[in-house]
């Protein structure tokens, strides 16, 4: 800048500039009719200055209309940066032995775009990785840097598309996803998160359980344990200090949790659980806890009870759900009566259907129910005990205190969904409830259509199930087959580009994966350390799952 413009018309200043004693003002208000005035910088005269000689000064000038110039800051003296170039290499390379110097320049030609346009000129450019926060996982090829986990940092951030922490795993047997899962709750541990493991269906928690210093409960047929789903679970620990408002409050989410539970153990047997049977249930249910006395301390209760209340029905259960008499009310609960039965006299009879007796500590750092001795049972009986566990885990997220932090790990969690529309309706509710209850809920499944095979096509089972993946903010996608990666990308919209990495660099090597964390896209490796090796080994104890190749 060397002069100084100013338009003289009535007006005011309004912006001011200076440059090495240059001053531009503009002065306006008087139209473009204004006439401008082109002065020649002088060198340390500022705005405050006299005018040019027989003239008068712009701060006389204003000065005039009543205003004044503010005074212009002393500039600071910066010392000179320096310059971290200092060896320029010419166009023919270093000169010197083995330098690299070429007679002839390399034949370059000059481009000019923007920085959006240079990703697609040069696609070996690597991307934004996401912030260092979280469980370190391992690396991201994508943008060439460490990966680091942390779902719940993802929600509460500004990572776009991640509107929940939960997370969904799809990757074929033997990926690597449990393993990947272990190590993301062990890491996680550091920052003061507890696990609980609802069900793990192959034993295949137990040694982290037992590396963590906690004992892993066993339930099957054959062993002492015992699992009352009817248990109070953490509700019932504190119990005798509550006041008794807040024991009354208390008792109302225990109901409303066990209604829940009986819905879905009753849905699994394919019977109809409608607002009738409900309120029967809630009535025998208070009935039996004592609540309907007025007692503030509930009694614990077992499944067995209420089939047999129901068997023998009392007449305030008639009155207050408006049977005509007994017989009637015997009549309209035959099939209630009989689903209750079926978990009573069937295969999992002594299983669940007793009081609780291991003892959970439900502060501690892990918590996991291994379930494998259930396989023999089926399938179903093991879809049932996962529905009791859930409600286990209900409690725990209910009570949990402001900054107990938890992730929720349900492995191989098709199976819970197969027992049909309430069990999937259940596991719906708890991925709602991850971002009012800070809890992290983990969901590993093979590949979509397990989700979807929940029910026929087009029944509400199978709506929800598909709702499950936009009710999981990261979906963490390892090595698929081709026509299941097909099915994933029409599912998630996957890019082609994607879709490759899942059917073909995932499937290279295990615990690699694609992660989706919102709109965002990583390519993870995730490294074990010696400890995780040990802790992560399932080859031994699930050969059937193996890799072919693998040759165990
Ligand atoms: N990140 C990893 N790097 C190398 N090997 C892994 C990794 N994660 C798991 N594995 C190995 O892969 C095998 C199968 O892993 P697992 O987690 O049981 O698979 P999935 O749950 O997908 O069936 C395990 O024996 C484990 O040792
Ligand atoms: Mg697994």
């Amino acid at each position: 800048m060397t002069g100084e413009q100013i338009p003289l018309t009535s007006g005011h200043a309004d912006q001011q500039t200076q440059d090495t004693g240059a001053v531009t003002t503009y002065l306006h208000g008087g139209g473009a009719a204004g006439r401008w005035l082109n002065r020649r910088s002088v060198p340390g005269r500022g705005p405050g200055g006299r005018g040019l000689p027989g003239g008068r000064g712009v701060s006389e000038l204003v000065a005039d209309f009543g205003h004044q110039f503010p005074p212009v800051p002393v500039p600071v003296a910066r010392p000179r940066e320096v310059d971290p170039f200092t060896l320029l290499v010419g166009r023919h390379g270093r000169r010197g032995q083995a330098a690299g110097w070429a007679p002839v320049p390399a034949p370059l030609a000059v481009h000019r775009m923007t920085s959006e346009q240079v990703g697609g000129a040069w696609p070996l450019i690597a991307g934004d990785g996401l912030a260092s926060t979280g469980a370190l996982m391992g690396v991201d090829y994508l943008s060439g840097g460490a990966f680091y986990a942390d779902p719940m940092g993802w929600a509460l951030g500004s990572t776009t598309g991640v509107t929940n922490p939960n997370m969904m795993f799809f990757g074929a047997p033997g990926r690597g996803k449990s393993g990947t899962v272990k190590m993301f709750v062990l890491r996680m541990m550091a920052y003061a998160y507890r696990t609980l493991v609802l069900g793990d269906v192959k034993d295949e928690y137990e040694v982290l359980c037992r590396a963590l210093g906690v004992e892993p409960h066993a339930v099957g047929p054959g062993l002492p344990a015992r699992v009352n789903p009817l248990d109070f679970g953490p509700l019932g620990s504190d119990w005798s200090r509550l006041s008794r408002e807040q024991a009354r409050s208390r008792a109302a989410q225990v109901f409303g949790r066990w209604l829940v539970l009986i819905q879905g153990l009753v849905g699994s047997q394919h019977v109809a659980f409608g607002p009738s049977e409900s309120a029967v249930v809630g009535h025998v249910l208070r009935e039996l806890t004592g609540y309907s006395d007025g007692a503030d301390r509930l009694a614990e209760i077992t499944i067995p009870q209420i089939w047999q209340q129901l068997h023998d029905p009392s007449p305030a259960l008639i009155a207050e759900c408006r049977f005509a008499d007994r017989q009637h009310c015997l009549d309209a609960t035959r099939g209630l009566r009989d689903a209750l039965g079926s978990l009573v006299k069937g295969p999992l009879a002594g299983l669940f259907d007793a009081a609780t007796t291991v003892t959970v500590d439900w502060r501690a750092s892990i918590q996991s129910l291994s379930l494998s001795r259930l396989s023999p049972l089926g399938e179903e009986a093991v879809g049932v005990a996962l529905t009791c566990l859930n409600s286990w885990g209900r409690a725990m997220t209910q009570v949990a205190e402001p900054g107990d932090k938890r992730i929720i790990i349900r492995d191989e969690c098709w199976k819970q969904m197969r027992l049909g529309l309430d069990a999937v309706k259940s596991l719906d509710a708890d991925l709602r409830l991850s971002r009012t209850d800070g809890c992290i809920q983990v969901v590993i499944a093979h590949k979509p259509s397990d989700m979807l095979s929940v029910g026929d096509v087009g029944s509400q089972a199978v709506h929800i199930a598909k709702d499950f993946l936009h009710l999981c903010g990261t979906k963490v996608l390892l090595g698929q087959d081709s026509q299941i990666g097909d099915e994933l990308s029409a599912l998630l919209g996957l890019s082609p580009m994607a879709e490759r990495i899942i059917t073909g660099w995932a499937t290279a090597a295990r615990g690699r994966a694609l992660w989706m964390v919102g709109n965002h896209a990583a390519k993870v490796a995730t490294i074990r350390t010696p400890v995780d090796v040990a802790l992560t080994d399932t080859n031994a104890a699930i050969a059937d799952h193996v890799l072919p190749g693998d040759g165990s």
